[in-house]
Parts: C-alpha cells; structure tokens; sequence
C-alpha cells in the first residue's frame, strides 16, 4: 500500500533537537521528510547541518518573496545544499516565479499561496478584496503557468487548487485537536488525505512533548 507522505516542520534553531526529531521520527509506516524553515536555515549552524545531512527528503521553506532577479540569485546560491524542494511565494508575481523555475534545477520549486495562518477577515486587512478562496484559486493558475512542481495550500482549498493544479499539492493546516496554535484554516490529518493532499506539513503537534508518542498518535489516527 502506498504510504502517506508528512514533512515534520523542524522549527527550531537547536541542532540537537532537530537529531532527536530526526531519530523519533524513523519508521516504516509513513514516508517521511524534513522542512527546515526560516528559524532554522537562519541560524548559525542551520546551513553546515542541511550540507552534511544526506539520505533524507529535505524541503527548505525559504518562502522567497521578492523581484525575479533576487529570487533567481538567492535559489543559486542556496543550490549547493541540494533541497528536494524549496518555496517561493506565488504573490512575488509571474515573472518571479518563471526567473526562479529557470534555475531551480532538480530542486522542485513549490509556490505558496495565501498562508495557512490567514482568513477572510486577515487578507481584508491586507488590502485583497477577494477572499482566500478566490485568491488561492487565481494563484494556483498562475503557478501551473509559470510550471511550478508544487503548491502549498491548506488542506479547505485542495480540490479547488487540484482543478487547476495537476502536480504535487502540499499543505500544512494540520491539526489531531481543538489546539489550533497560530494556524486559521485547518483540518485533520485524514481530512487533509481524503481531500487529495500529495503532502501534509506538520510540525508543534509532533515535535513539542514526546515526539514518538505524537507520531504514534498520527498513525492510530490515519489507521
Ligand atoms: O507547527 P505547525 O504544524 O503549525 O507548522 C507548520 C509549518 O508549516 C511551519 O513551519 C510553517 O512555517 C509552515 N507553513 C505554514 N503555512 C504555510 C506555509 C508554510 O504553516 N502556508
């Protein structure tokens, strides 16, 4: 049978902690990969540990958001640490995301739509007059345009992202309880499965408290 895939987010800057996630995490009924985000990849040792790590499925959530030139520049000189899979935000515009999937290589480039941490009322705020639907619908357009090889999303939005969007669709959202932590549009882990997600991103629910008993939570769950 074919496993469920989950990137355990390894949010923190602490290299020790990121090894015990890494030895916690190990067994043979899920398929397994890491994402490193923004406190990791900035901190002192994060770059040395991702060069010497091999044998894993890495994703760098960088979320690069800016002119086509500085995306393009910035995936080149992160290339060395040979990511599976880096983020770019989608809002960085059409040519941004064509410039960056020129050099992106064997890294499959993963656009980001509207965050998981924002709702209807949040991207008001912003200055959107449409709603995260809306939005995430049109961005998932321009992604398949720019031939992105992914798209992050929440797990509400996968079939409408899917209507448009035939690769891989990753979504973070995920939550086992009531405990929705700083995330707004969220759903189970089996939810997020039924809705069609290739990848669901979950890290505080499995990596705060005993990392082996949360995972084997996930699993009863999915079972
Ligand atoms: O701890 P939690 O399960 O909320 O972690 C979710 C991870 O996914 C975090 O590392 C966060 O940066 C990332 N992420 C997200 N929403 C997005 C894109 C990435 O939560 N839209």
């Amino acid at each position: 049978m074919k496993k469920n895939k989950i990137f355990i987010a390894c949010d923190t800057k602490n290299i020790s902690k990121v090894k015990e996630i890494i030895k916690q995490t190990q067994n043979s009924e899920l398929q397994i990969g890491y994402k490193f985000g923004l406190e990791f990849l900035n901190s002192k040792k994060g770059r040395h540990f991702i060069l010497k790590l091999k044998n894993k499925i890495t994703f760098g959530d960088y979320k690069f958001a800016d002119i086509p030139n500085t995306c393009a520049s910035a995936i080149k000189s992160v290339s060395d640490l040979n990511f599976d899979y880096i983020t770019i935000h989608i809002s960085s515009g059409f040519e941004a995301l064509k410039a960056a999937k020129k050099v992106s290589g064997k890294t499959k480039l993963i656009g980001v739509t509207i965050l998981t941490s924002l709702d209807n009322r949040s991207v008001k705020e912003i200055g959107f007059n449409k709603s995260v639907k809306k939005i995430i619908f049109q961005q998932a357009k321009l992604a398949n345009k720019a031939k992105l090889d992914a798209i992050v999303c929440s797990p509400v939005e996968v079939n409408l992202v899917k209507k448009v969007f035939k690769k891989e669709v990753i979504t973070p959202g995920v939550r086992l309880s009531s405990k929705v932590d700083d995330q707004k549009r969220v759903l189970t882990p089996k939810q997020a499965y039924e809705n069609g997600s290739d990848w669901i991103v979950i890290g505080r629910p499995i990596t705060k408290g005993n990392i082996k008993k949360n995972l084997q939570t996930l699993i009863d769950h999915l079972n």
